[in-house]
């Protein structure tokens, strides 16, 4: 049965579950996501999927993979585009995303491998750019999102679209695109590279903000004390680049946040 949240609120223009456990919140998320499976079934199409890594939604991926042993959910219509991907680096690499998401999905359930899309971390230097613009043009050419799953780095990054100086409205047109990781970033990406911040790679491929905020519905979660913060910063303060998850506010009525108590504590 899909847990049911302790409490529930409307904010800037969001749904914000509360569940008990992060568990609950991402059973609750990966129920939502098998109903837009089964829904794009009956209508004959295919769901598009956009993917999120990070500690965050390995429940999420292990409940799909349970629904899809019990036989509840195929992928096998389904296409998928993952959020972000460190560059450079090997998709044989551990550490990687694309090695993540064989881990944690690809590799246990029916999804067909050319139609899961994960930004290539070995695309030659001067070849970046290129790659970028043709992530954007599958996402098109899939027709749009109809779900794309979100975590929030503790400086309010989405994918890796990082806090930066921008007027809001020139983030929210951002493709996807290289950049720099921000410090704060590097530091909590330090864990899975045995601790050590100068291993972490300083760049990344991420989905843009644009083809992000495009997504027919967003899932957004966030779990423990040190999301809080962010959390709050996000939903009730402005819209600023500052804090790239606030620009979910520009998109009302289509998204969620799944929270736990801890991360929901400032709001
Ligand atoms: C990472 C990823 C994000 C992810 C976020 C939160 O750096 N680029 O896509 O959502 O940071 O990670 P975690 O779930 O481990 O807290």
């Amino acid at each position: 049965m899909t847990p049911s949240p302790v409490r529930s609120q409307k904010l800037a223009g969001a749904s914000v579950l509360v569940f008990g456990s992060p568990l609950a919140a991402c059973r609750q998320a990966a129920d939502h996501i098998a109903r837009i499976i089964h829904g794009a079934e009956r209508e004959g199409r295919s769901p598009a999927l956009g993917l999120a890594t990070g500690g965050t939604p390995v429940p999420l991926y292990a409940r799909l993979v349970e629904l899809h042993r019990a036989g509840e959910l195929s992928l096998q219509k389904a296409v998928s585009f993952n959020l972000d991907e460190y560059y450079p680096i090997s998709p044989l690499d551990p550490r990687s995303y694309r090695h993540y998401m064989h881990q944690h999905l690809f590799r246990h359930v029916d999804l067909p491998a050319n139609r899961a899309h994960v930004l290539d971390g070995t695309v030659p230097d001067g070849f970046t750019v290129q790659h970028c613009a043709e992530f954007d043009g599958w996402i098109e050419a899939a027709g749009g999102l109809d779900v794309q799953l979100l975590g929030i780095g503790r400086n309010g990054h989405i994918g890796f679209n990082e806090p930066c100086d921008l007027p809001a409205r020139d983030m929210m047109a951002l493709p996807s695109r290289r950049v720099p990781l921000h410090a704060i970033t590097l530091e909590d990406a330090a864990r899975d590279f045995g601790g050590d911040m100068r291993l972490v790679p300083r760049e990344a491929l991420t989905m843009g903000v644009k083809p992000i905020l495009a997504s027919r519905s967003i899932l957004m979660l966030a779990f423990g004390a040190r999301k809080a913060d962010i959390v709050a910063r996000a939903l009730k303060g402005p819209v600023i680049s500052e804090v790239p998850a606030s620009l979910l506010q520009s998109i009302p009525g289509r998204v969620t946040w799944l929270l736990d108590e801890e991360a929901a504590s400032r709001l």
